[in-house]
């Protein structure tokens, strides 16, 4: 039995791109990492690399150079235990809103049973949606689809990029205590990329601000409270996110 503490470990990873004849580096020695049963929310600008973060994560993309240890055993590609939402859904066209909704777990060979989709689609709001197809829905039904079919796979990392951002507010709200209440009910670390500063304090027990002039993490906010129930209308809250807006801003 694995007993490394940490769920992930990330030492200086760097990645970059060829565009138009040139190398563009987008990550440049990135180091961090995530407890078991632990948040992490990273915030910062358009194109900064946060994207590219999560899919090298994933074991989806490789790096240049570094190193990703999942477990404490070095990530060589994806892994059925570590879930992605993907900032574009990743849904498969051909495929009805139900067939997407079981495609992972099929892949993946889990039983899942009856019950367990039924809840998942019910607290997503898309029992109605089942015979669709994704270019039948709206943004936020696809995102709420992606989000279903991560969730009954019960990832023990699960990766989220902007997973809230086609929603209305009291949608995104209510998928922000739906996470909440999954990580209380069975405990996962989660990874959740977002431009919402209010999102990031109200997911993550840490935050991250990417700062695009190095390529790289900063200003690492320490947010302990945010699995405390009532910790949203707490004063900590609203201090924090004012701490996370001044950080953004220097
Ligand atoms: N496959 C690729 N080939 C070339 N360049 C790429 C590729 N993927 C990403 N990039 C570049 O890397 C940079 C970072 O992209 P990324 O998608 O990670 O940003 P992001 O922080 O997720 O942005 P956003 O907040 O808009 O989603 C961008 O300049 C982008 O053009
Ligand atoms: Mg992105």
């Amino acid at each position: 039995m694995n007993t490394s503490p940490k769920l992930l470990e990330v030492s200086k990873l760097s990645k970059a791109f060829e565009q138009d004849g040139s190398t563009v580096s987008v990550l440049s020695d990135v180091s961090f990492s995530l407890n078991r049963e632990s948040s992490l929310a990273i915030v910062g600008p358009s194109g900064c690399g946060k994207t590219t973060l999560l899919l090298l994560l994933a074991g989806l993309l490789k790096f240049d150079s570094g190193e990703i240890l999942f477990n404490g055993s070095a990530l060589t590609g994806s892994s059925s235990r570590i879930g992605l939402v993907l900032q574009n859904y990743g849904l498969l066209p051909w495929k009805t809103v139900s067939e997407n909704i079981v495609l992972g777990a099929k892949l993946q060979k889990l039983n899942i049973n009856n019950n367990a989709i039924s809840r998942v689609k019910h607290t997503l709001g898309i029992e109605h949606l089942d015979r669709l197809y994704p270019e039948q829905l709206s943004g936020g039904q696809k995102q709420r689809v992606a989000l279903a079919r991560v969730f009954l796979l019960k990832p023990q990392l699960l990766l989220l990029d902007e997973p809230f951002s086609a929603l209305d507010a009291i949608t995104r709200e209510k998928l922000q205590h739906f996470l909440m209440d999954e990580y209380r009910a069975r405990k996962f670390g989660f990874i959740v990329v977002t431009h919402s500063i209010e999102e990031a304090v109200a997911l993550g027990q840490r935050i991250m601000i990417f700062d695009p002039a190095k390529q790289n993490l900063n200003a690492v906010i320490d947010n302990p409270n945010v699995f405390t129930k009532g910790f949203r209308s707490s004063k900590i809250y609203f201090d924090l996110c004012y701490d996370v807006h001044k950080a953004l801003l220097n």
